[in-house]
């Protein structure tokens, strides 16, 4: 229930007001995000590549209404892929990029799956200039059908671009099995959206069993899973099912958000799994911040008191 409220909380005008202009402690969005500008985004991606982890970076935004916005979130994007290739991050796609087809332009009322294309190809092409790979995120359920026509689109120029299943719909098994084709990079999460019962696995226990599934098609399958999760279980099956499929550590990835289960990253790291850290910078952090509260409620004690002592 709490979880709902704040995920429709994520989406409503009035408590982004409230809350980004309360005095929010910098240390709580700072957990989650590396900072307002490119230039902060790339010193903590050299930091986090440092110590032998993957990154993807997402600039911050999402439904824009705007062509010219949608316009100037694909600069964003081509101004940081030659940041991170001047830093030498891209190199064998060490550092990559996460876009939301809304952020450049899905939602507009003209043309938007076109324009949304359009600029996700800008974007390919610059990654592939400098190296490295594009993964383009899944949102709200009401725009997976034009996302995956968009990936499978740009798929026949750009084959490595990677693409996102949310385990939390109750259509993915069946993408999945579509999706695990030789040399697709998919993505699986549970999903960050509210989505309602007749498309939408609503019990966490369903949502994991849809996870458990999805998964092993994807390990069964001949595409390069990436297993985006901080769940020790799924962790476990997913290590379970690489021994069984016989995929070696360089065949597959396990993804985590930056700043949740830090030791756990490393642990894996440690152990010689590729291990991405999805990190987001910029100012537009309302709505990724309360999705992230959403997933565990005792963020809202920790973000709640931030608010009170106004550190
Ligand atoms: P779950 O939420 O069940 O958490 C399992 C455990 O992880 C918790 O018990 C806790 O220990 C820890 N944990 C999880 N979230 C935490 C938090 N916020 N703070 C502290 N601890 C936490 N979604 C989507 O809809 N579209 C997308 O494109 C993506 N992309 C994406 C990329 C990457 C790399 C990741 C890791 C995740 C996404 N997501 C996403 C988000 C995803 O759908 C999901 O909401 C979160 O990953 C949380 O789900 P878990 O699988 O971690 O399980």
């Amino acid at each position: 229930m709490l979880r709902r409220i704040l995920l429709a909380a994520s989406a409503s005008g009035r408590a982004r007001k409230l809350v980004t202009s309360a005095p929010v402690a910098r240390g709580v969005v700072a957990r989650y995000v590396a900072g307002d500008t490119a230039a902060e985004a790339v010193a903590v991606t050299g930091r986090l590549r440092a110590e032998g982890l993957l990154v993807t970076l997402d600039h911050l935004g999402e439904d824009t209404r705007d062509a010219r916005q949608a316009d100037a979130a694909t600069g964003e994007y081509t101004a940081l892929l030659a940041s991170l290739a001047a830093a030498g991050l891209t190199a064998g796609g060490g550092a990559e990029v996460s876009v939301k087809p809304t952020a450049v332009g899905l939602g507009l009322a003209d043309h938007g799956e076109k324009t949304a294309a359009e600029n996700i190809s800008r974007i390919c092409a610059a990654a592939r200039a400098e190296g490295t790979t594009v993964t383009v995120d899944m949102e709200d359920h009401h725009h997976v059908d034009a996302t995956l026509r968009i990936v499978r689109a740009l798929r026949g120029e750009f084959p490595d671009l990677g693409c996102v299943i949310q385990s939390q719909l109750r259509r993915s098994a069946a993408d999945a099995a579509a999706l695990a084709t030789p040399g697709s990079r998919v993505r699986l999460c549970k999903g960050a959206y509210n989505a309602p019962q007749d498309v939408a696995f609503t019990s966490r226990a369903e949502v994991d069993r849809s996870y458990a599934r999805c998964l092993r098609v994807l390990m069964r399958g001949s595409g390069y899973p990436m297993l985006a999760t901080h769940d020790p279980r799924l962790i476990e099956i997913g290590a379970a099912q690489a021994r069984l499929t016989g995929r070696g550590p360089d065949d597959f990835e396990y993804q985590m958000l930056y700043g949740i289960r830090p030791a756990e990253q490393r642990r894996l790291a440690a152990e010689g799994a590729r291990m991405r850290l999805y990190l987001p910078y910029g100012s537009d952090w309302y709505g990724y911040l309360v999705r992230r509260l959403a997933e565990r409620p005792a963020n809202l004690a920790f973000f709640a008191r931030s608010l009170v002592t106004r550190r």
